[in-house]
This record gives structure tokens, C-alpha cells and sequence, in this order.
């Protein structure tokens, strides 16, 4: 690769219910980004069922990346890499990505980066802020993971705190179940929460032992399971829009207190969110306001970039591409890749 040429990767991702193969350039600029998702298909059992994924991606692989270099408009003469997504995740549903990417790769003789799908996540704030740079906080929340992450440099991380139990996404989606809205659960709440009052009732905000960063939700949601109990119990009325608020306004406090706390404490000027619950209205409205009383830059990717999507992943291949990163043929599927580690 000579100085100065662009490089462009074809990036796949498979690692839970979303089949996506995007084309990035440069690590900023994404030429195409098609995600099939397989939502509808797992609403009907109220949550991923890790086989009928697995199955779905095998089915929906080439057609993706096919349509991602067609709208892309290049071929695989004109790619640089191939970036994978190769954990953490549903082991059934990475190996589909990783097998496919290997065998372009060998059969096209590009290079092969495997991805972690954290760093994809984080990185997903590149392709929209061209500005930002490490190093800075990034708050990720999705349905697997809550960490709260110094991005010291491209590719290198110090985690502060991480969830104890359940991950954010995971409380929304158990939440909605509960009080009878469906999967996935985030959306609705974040749409139901609009029409109900946010103090309405007092759920718990929990503190996790002596670290100031560390998460818990499962009190929260246990909470709420009392509360619909109770109403049910005593023949009341369940207000569901004001039991969605107010549980939303729990867990988005605890998220902004420890952002805010781990910004001061650790001299940090740059706040940055990344994962599905990033795209909940709610919490980025509260992250903002914190964010601007201290005068603090907040980045966040548009929703479509925070769910699952290839074009972090590409976004992150990227930077290890040029790190000198790559991965050999015998690249395996890791469902519980701790995020800093290769
Ligand atoms: O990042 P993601 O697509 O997949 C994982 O890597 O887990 O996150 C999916 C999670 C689900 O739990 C979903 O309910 C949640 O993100 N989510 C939301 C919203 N949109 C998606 N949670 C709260 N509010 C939203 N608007
Ligand atoms: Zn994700």
C-alpha cells in the first residue's frame, strides 16, 4: 500500500441478529452499509433465538455483501481488506461472518482483520465526527454489554467500570417484556416513556460496592417487576407509560452520574456513546444537558450506526489495518473476547 492511496474494506458483521457487510473508506467514510435484520423473525419467541440467527445469516450473507459492493459501486479488485467481526457475540452466528470472510480473503487474496465487536461500536463515532479523535471517554451500551471505556488511542482501551449483571439493553428489553410491549424492547420503551412522567415512581438508582463505575440493572428491573406485581395484586391500574419513564429515567441517571464522575476524575474533555441504547432518546437528551453544564464535547452516532452495523466494524478494521493487524486463516470465532485483548 503505497502513502496517500485510500483504503478501502469490505467489512461483515454476524454477531447476533443483524446480517451486515459494509464498504468503508479511510475509516470515516462508509460507500455502503446494508444491514437485513432479522427482528420480525425473533419478535415472534420475544427475543434471539441463537440457531434460527445463525441459520438466517448463512442464508443472507452473499446477497449482503453482493448489495454492499454494488452500492459501494466496487468490486473485490479494488478492496484493501477484509474486517470481521470475530467476537464477543453468539458463537453460531460469528462463525458465519469469520468463515465467510475468510474464504473471500483466500479466494481474493486480501488481508484479513479481525474485529472486536466493542471497538466496532466505539468506532462507529468516526464515521460522523471526522474530528474526533482519542483520546476520550466512550460510554458503550448495547443488549450485551455496559462498559464504561477510556479510548486511550486507536485500538487501545482502559475499562473503568462495567455492568455487574444485567447489560442496559438487556434490563430495557426484560422491562418491556414485562410490562407487555415485545422485542425489542428499547424502542418501545423510548416511545412509550414520551407519553408518561418520568417522576412518577421512584425506582432504585443502585450503587455497585465501592467502584464508582461499575454498573448494575438488575435491581432496577426487579424493581419494576415488584411494582407491576403489586399493582396486579391489588387490582391497579398499571400506568405503562409512566413505569417505562420512570425506569428509563433510572437507568439513564446512573449512566450519566458515572460518565460525568469518571470525566472528572480521570481529567477527561471529550464524552463519546456507542451501542443500541446510545440511540434512546431519553439518555441522549440527559447526556447532553450534563455534558454542556460542564462545557464537555458529546459525540454520539446517528441510531442507525449505533444498533448492529458493518460500517463500524469497517470503521475499526480500519484502524488495526493500519496498526499492522491482520489475522491468519485459522481466525476462530470468540463469544467472549474481552475487548483490549488480540
Ligand atoms: O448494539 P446492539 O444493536 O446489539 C448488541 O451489541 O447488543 O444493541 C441492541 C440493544 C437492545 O437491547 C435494544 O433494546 C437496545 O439496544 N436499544 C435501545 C434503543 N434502541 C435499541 N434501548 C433503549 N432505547 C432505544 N431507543
Ligand atoms: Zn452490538
Amino acid at each position: 500500500m503505497s502513502e496517500g492511496k485510500d483504503v478501502l474494506i469490505l467489512a461483515i458483521e454476524s454477531s447476533c441478529d443483524e446480517t451486515a457487510a459494509a464498504v468503508v473508506k479511510n475509516g470515516r467514510e462508509v460507500l455502503s452499509n446494508v444491514i437485513s435484520s432479522q427482528i420480525a423473525l425473533h419478535t415472534l419467541y420475544g427475543g434471539v433465538v441463537p440457531e434460527i440467527a445463525s441459520r438466517k445469516h448463512i442464508e443472507k450473507i452473499n446477497y449482503v455483501i453482493r448489495e454492499a459492493l454494488s452500492q459501494a459501486g466496487v468490486g473485490l479488485d479494488d478492496l484493501d481488506a477484509i474486517g470481521v467481526t470475530y467476537g464477543p457475540g453468539l458463537v453460531g452466528a460469528l462463525l458465519v461472518g469469520v468463515a465467510e470472510a475468510k474464504a473471500i480473503s483466500y479466494a481474493a487474496g486480501l488481508p484479513l482483520v479481525g474485529v472486536h465487536h466493542i471497538e466496532g461500536h466505539i468506532s462507529a463515532n468516526y464515521i460522523e465526527h471526522k474530528e474526533l479523535e482519542p483520546p476520550f471517554l466512550c460510554l458503550v451500551v448495547s443488549g450485551g454489554h455496559t462498559h464504561l471505556v477510556i479510548v486511550k488511542g486507536y485500538g487501545k482501551y482502559e475499562i473503568l467500570g462495567r455492568t455487574r449483571d444485567d447489560a442496559a439493553g438487556e434490563a430495557f428489553d426484560k422491562v418491556a417484556r414485562a410490562i407487555g410491549l415485545g422485542y425489542p424492547g428499547g424502542p418501545k420503551i423510548d416511545r412509550l416513556a414520551k407519553e408518561g412522567n418520568p417522576d412518577a415512581i421512584h425506582f432504585p438508582r443502585a450503587k455497585v460496592g465501592d467502584s464508582g463505575y461499575d454498573f448494575s440493572f438488575s435491581g432496577v428491573k426487579s424493581a419494576v417487576l415488584n411494582h407491576l406485581n403489586a399493582c396486579r395484586m391489588k387490582g391497579e391500574p398499571i400506568a405503562e407509560a409512566d413505569i417505562a419513564a420512570s425506569f428509563q429515567k433510572a437507568v439513564c441517571d446512573v449512566l450519566v452520574e458515572h460518565t460525568l464522575y469518571a470525566a472528572k476524575e480521570y481529567k477527561i474533555d471529550k464524552i463519546a456513546m456507542a451501542g443500541g441504547v446510545a440511540s434512546n432518546s431519553a439518555l441522549r437528551a440527559a447526556m447532553k444537558d450534563a455534558c454542556d453544564k460542564r462545557k464537555i464535547p458529546l459525540y454520539c452516532p446517528s441510531p442507525i450506526l449505533c444498533t448492529d452495523n458493518a460500517a463500524m466494524i469497517g470503521a475499526a478494521a480500519y484502524y488495526e489495518f493500519m496498526a499492522g493487524n491482520r489475522a491468519g486463516l485459522d481466525l476462530n470465532a470468540v463469544p467472549n473476547l474481552p475487548l483490549g485483548e488480540r
